[in-house]
């Protein structure tokens, strides 16, 4: 036998350089949004897609622009947080051309020794962040340079914060940072929020909802069935398994929700498999088996499961369960969940919660008002979690 080549796939990580797929339509609508002179919010369930595609904008920004990215998880307070965003300013501004100038006053004013990629060196010592990240911008505003910065991971701060009994500190950085963008002085700066856990949420039982709702929120989901083809070519091309149209309408039909996560699991999946039983030809029952084997395997379905019991609280329960019976009935009437709702004293809010699963991408609402799951991987791993045969 010829040696054998596996497809191309990145699955975890972010698909980065020759690995990424365009997401041109994001792309385009997260620039046109930049360019009204909005700021954003890319909010979606974890390995959709949202750090791959705030990297390939920080690679390849529009001209005029230059783009700054942290995963910033770690922040554990809104001195530390502050401090954080002042200081990637600085090191996005070094990244552009324009702002030499500006960047040597503002070095000699805070006598800075270094500002590089990774970090700036001066001496903080009494410095309030929150104070001089303002006025920072307030004199950038002179520079003719558009800074965005991409903190990725955001909701996971306050959400902490928030759990660890910290929720004023929570509300002062959200009321801190609407201020920020309010003011409307800051015409060169955009600010661009991300996560994977729910920030309406978490935001409702902290402070008020309109202290995010300026920030726009763009969707990142799935792929168009000619785009998730496509994918499908790009990451085997030069592979030993080849996908002709059928083998690939029958991976997307199995995938059901084409996120290219799903999508690369399964070829990596049905590659293996295909090695296993020197099998050099796609077929449906391989992919079935594939499905199969990533259900039971596959740790990331968890995440799922996790971010749930991570983000609610009292509702955790209430929204499982409305979880398990969709998993088992496949579709669920809102009726039907307010019935599951009653002994949870959660009937006032139970349309609310309902909206939440949605934009976290657990469910879908029909015009009717029937609701099922996104993806056929996460009804089954519902329904082997919790037996439902
Ligand atoms: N644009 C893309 N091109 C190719 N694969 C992608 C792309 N976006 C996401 N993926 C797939 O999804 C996985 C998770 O992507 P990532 O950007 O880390 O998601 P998130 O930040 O939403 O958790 C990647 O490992 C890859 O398998
Ligand atoms: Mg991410």
């Amino acid at each position: 036998m010829k040696e054998w080549v596996s497809p191309n796939t990145t699955t975890g990580s972010p698909a980065v350089g020759s690995n990424y797929f365009d997401r041109k339509d994001i792309e385009k609508e997260f620039w046109r949004r930049v360019k009204c002179g909005e700021h954003i919010r890319f909010l979606a369930p974890r390995r959709v897609g949202k750090t791959s595609i705030m990297k390939r904008i920080t690679k390849y920004p529009e001209e005029g622009y230059v783009c700054f990215y942290e995963n910033i998880q770690s922040v554990k307070s809104m001195p530390e947080l502050f401090e954080r965003i002042f200081e990637m300013v600085l090191k996005c501004a070094n990244k552009g051309a324009k702002a030499k100038t500006w960047l040597a006053k503002v070095t000699s004013q805070f006598s800075i020794k270094e500002i590089t990629a990774t970090g700036v060196k001066f001496d903080r010592q009494g410095l309030d962040f929150v104070k001089e990240l303002f006025s920072l911008l307030e004199s950038m505003t002179e520079v003719d340079e558009h800074v965005i910065l991409f903190l990725d991971e955001f909701p996971e701060v306050i959400n902490k914060l928030r759990t660890n009994g910290k929720a004023e500190e929570a509300k002062d950085i959200l009321h801190k940072l609407r201020e920020l963008r309010q003011t409307g002085r800051f015409e060169n700066f955009t600010m661009v929020i991300a996560g994977s856990i729910g920030l309406e949420f978490v935001v409702k039982k902290i402070a008020r909802p309109n202290t995010i709702t300026d920030i726009k929120a763009v969707r990142v989901g799935a792929l168009s069935h000619t785009d998730a083809k496509a994918l499908i070519q790009k990451v085997t091309k030069g592979a030993s398994l080849q996908y002709n149209d059928a083998m690939a309408d029958a991976l997307l039909a199995k995938v059901g929700y084409a996120l290219p996560y799903y999508i690369q699991l399964m070829l990596d999946e049905i590659d293996t498999l295909a090695q296993k039983k020197e099998q050099t030809k796609v077929t449906k029952k391989i992919i079935d088996e594939a499905f199969e084997n990533i259900i039971r395997y596959n740790r990331n379905l968890e995440d799922w499961y996790t971010r749930l019991t991570e983000t609610y609280d009292g509702e955790f329960k209430f929204l499982n369960e409305v979880l398990i019976a969709c998993a088992k009935h496949n579709k669920l009437a809102i009726q039907q969940i307010a019935d599951i709702a009653l002994p949870h004293n959660l009937d006032a809010d139970c349309v609310g919660l309902m909206d939440d699963l949605c934009n976290d991408g657990y469910l879908i609402e029909d015009d009717n008002h029937i609701y099922s799951f996104v993806s056929p991987f996460l009804q089954a791993y519902w329904k082997r979690k919790f037996r439902i045969l």
